[in-house]
């Protein structure tokens, strides 16, 4: 399973980086607002730090617009993937870009339908979005199991990219569930390292360590 982080935090995409973390970023508008940096600089210093894909996303409405966009954000770096929305316009974008041999990420998918045409459009990515489903009580976990099924009985080589990751069990069940890759907040995949047992054991042979009265070094 790969990893992408989801943001546009270079401090925080480093630290992952750092430790072989992260296979990938991912942005959109709101995490450029948070980021308060501009849109072309910070993803150009994110992608001269990362190999893998780093996702930037258009933002205009139509085709033809949405295709001007994501020519000039490809030009950024080789590892752009234009992230284009999942609506009639995004994927006649994919296509075009698709056909030109560029990496695209098709972003807001909330259903098998709709992934299904990400497919049919060349989309190297797909990005269904989990805790946006759960949040209005549907089943996010559901969707990237339908999508995984869908693609392997047709052989759709688009990733399936698990987006709006809330928690580490999202991450974990993905992993079952066979999603090609996450894109988690970086406080998510750090949250993995935790476990109130490691606390509680570490806590104990701290203390009886302390009682030897040794020292390592
Ligand atoms: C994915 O590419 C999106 O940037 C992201 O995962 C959305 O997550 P959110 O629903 O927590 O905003």
């Amino acid at each position: 399973m790969k990893f992408f982080v989801d943001t546009a935090d270079v401090a925080a995409i480093k630290e992952l980086n750092d430790l072989g973390m992260v296979d990938g970023v991912t942005t959109n508008p709101s995490l450029i607002l948070k980021s308060g940096r501009d849109i072309l600089e910070v993803t150009r210093e994110i992608c001269d730090m990362v190999g893998g894909p780093v996702s930037a996303e258009v933002v205009a409405t139509e085709a033809k617009d949405m295709i001007a966009e994501g020519l000039k954000l490809a030009k950024i770096a080789s590892n752009i993937a234009i992230k284009v929305p999942l609506t009639w316009d995004g994927l006649t974008a994919c296509k075009a870009f698709a056909s030109e041999g560029h990496k695209v990420n098709v972003t807001l998918c909330f259903s098998a339908a709709q992934a299904i045409l990400a497919a049919k459009a060349g989309a190297s990515f797909i990005s269904p979005f989990i805790g946006r489903l759960d949040d209005i009580n549907l089943d996010g976990l559901e969707l990237i199991e339908d999508i995984r099924t869908i693609y392997d009985n047709y052989d759709f080589k688009t990733e399936i990219l698990a987006a709006s990751i809330r928690s580490v069990n999202h991450i974990t069940d993905c992993a079952k569930i066979g999603a090609d890759v996450i894109t988690a907040p970086p406080a998510v995949i750090k949250a993995m390292a935790n476990h109130v047992l490691t606390d509680k054991g570490l806590d104990q042979f701290l203390k009886d360590w302390a009682k030897t009265g040794q020292k390592i070094v």
